[in-house]
């Protein structure tokens, strides 16, 4: 929102852009909804989209694109090699973040998985502020380990530190100094660290993890998924920012990094990804794998389309009004959780509303999945999908003991420029609905457990005939609404 001041003295997260192309949605009533979950395995992740009303499982490839966007698309350069299209992306990147070496990726794991394969040796660890599933799983498939470093403050659920992303530089140290640094495979900061709830990283503390990095030869690796709402937060919550631009301070953080990697299905609002390096040594040993995994160098999977509106949208990601949207939502629906008393992580940070699945069904034990559980609820209650980042996401020990996650969480994300203030609003309604009925939720159990990143496509069944007093309470209290 610009400044502008509602003369009723309301804080309304106002819309800088309107809406043009539009998608049906319909709202299948509360019993085909119990039908569906089940059907589904309790896990949103294998819901059909004609079944869901509110898609709020992820903002990865489901951001609204720009007009711009859109035209930018008309006009790609279908080339196998050297098209003027992946010029124009190349050429983006180099004046955003000054790194001179790029690689094209179908998406972010695919950039994990060539950094993990170059830098990540049996025996070596990777410390980070926090992990992200896919990147922990390519990390520990070549033999590494993950340190996650973030601020025990980082972990306290509710809390108004505004950058709860930031890495504690003494365990850095520590680890470093117990390893030795020839055994760090790189420092990897998550910018709007995923998995505690989008929290964002200061501009100093990156200052300071680069230090010890350059101190002691080891690579400084960002994961950019998320750098648009780290972007504002650096903004609108860290003082020496507040006089930058937000190309200024997109400058001062890749001049930290050594590489920074990104999934242009958030960054950019469009589908692929990619790997921008410092260093031609490092950019030359990366190189051969992109041919080999995702296609010629000069389109690394994505199509030219893609790479198009990637441009673009990493040129509007420099427009404060362009990403100030979805955490401008985002605090809008946390600050109005907390009001009815539904346990939300606070402050509020990007990508989307993290409800705490672990206060709002805390008679729920973490080995039936309480966050699992609660997105199925969510489900049934208002034909919402979100997604479980919880004990549900995390890989079991190799001797098959179960993991207990820090937080229980049930992220609702916000893609960008997608939902409507409205939409929002019964979001808001059917959670405290749900809240005020968390006493009928219980947990699930697996009765199909998939080996790797199980939460993707495992199935799991609940525990009682829960759901189905769910559904005659809702029946109940809301009467034949849908
Ligand atoms: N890093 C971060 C921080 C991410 O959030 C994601 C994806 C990836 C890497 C992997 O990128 O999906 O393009 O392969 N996050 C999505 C999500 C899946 O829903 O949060 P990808």
């Amino acid at each position: 929102m610009a400044n502008v001041a509602f003369y009723g003295g309301e804080t309304v997260p106002l819309e800088m852009h309107k809406v043009r192309i539009v998608q049906k949605l319909s709202l299948p009533p509360v019993e085909r909804r119990l039908e569906v979950i089940n059907q589904a395995g309790n896990n949103t992740f294998l819901l059909q989209n004609a079944d869901v009303f509110l898609d709020m499982l992820t903002d990865s490839g489901v951001n609204a694109m720009s007009d711009q966007q859109q035209a930018a698309m008309l006009v790609a350069d279908d080339s196998y090699a050297g098209s003027a299209t992946y010029t124009r992306l190349e050429s983006k990147l180099r004046e955003l973040f000054g790194m001179e070496w790029f690689l094209p990726t179908h998406q972010g794991r695919a950039c994990e998985h060539i950094l993990a394969k170059v830098l990540v040796t049996p025996g070596t660890v990777v410390p980070m502020n926090y992990h992200f599933t896919t990147t922990k799983a390519h990390i520990t498939l070549c033999g590494g380990t993950v340190e996650e470093l973030v601020t025990d403050a980082g972990l306290e659920v509710t809390s108004t530190l505004p950058f709860k992303g930031d890495m504690d530089i003494g365990k850095l140290t520590a680890v470093i100094a117990k390893h030795g640094a020839d055994k760090v495979a790189f420092v990897r900061v998550e910018s709007g660290t995923n998995l505690i709830g989008g929290q964002p990283v200061s501009l100093k503390n990156l200052a300071e993890v680069s230090a010890v990095c350059r101190e002691h030869g080891i690579v400084l690796v960002m994961d950019a998924s998320l750098l648009a709402d780290n972007l504002y937060f650096n903004k609108t919550r860290e003082d020496a920012c507040k006089g930058m631009t937000i190309r200024e301070i997109t400058r001062a953080i890749a001049d930290l990094c050594d590489v920074i990697y990104f999934s242009a299905r958030k960054l950019g609002c469009a589908r692929g990804g990619g790997i921008c390096i410092r260093d031609r040594a490092l950019y030359e040993r990366m190189r051969g794998f992109v041919p080999l995994y995702e296609g010629f160098l000069t389109y690394g999977g994505m199509s030219v389309r893609e790479m198009e509106a990637l441009t673009v949208g990493l040129d509007e990601t420099m427009d404060e009004d362009m990403i100030n949207q979805g955490p401008q939502f985002i605090a809008y629906m946390v600050d109005e959780l907390s009001k009815r008393g539904v346990p939300v992580i606070t402050p509020a940070g990007g990508l989307g509303c993290h409800v705490d699945a672990k206060r709002f069904v805390d008679h729920i034990p973490q080995s039936q999945y309480p966050a699992g559980a609660l997105a199925a609820a969510l489900y049934i209650a208002g034909g919402i999908r979100g997604m479980e980042r919880g004990t549900l996401s995390e890989q079991r020990e190799p001797d098959g003991r179960e993991v207990f996650a820090n937080m229980e969480l049930v992220r609702l994300a916000v893609p960008r420029r997608v939902f409507t203030l409205s939409q929002i609003k019964y979001a808001i309604d059917r959670l405290a609905w749900l809240h005020e009925n968390r006493a009928l939720i219980q947990g699930l159990i697996f009765y199909d457990e998939p080996e790797i990143l199980r939460f993707f496509y495992g199935r799991l069944k609940p525990v009682s005939d829960w759901q189905e007093r769910l559904v005659a309470k809702f029946r109940a209290d809301l009467g034949d609404s849908l």
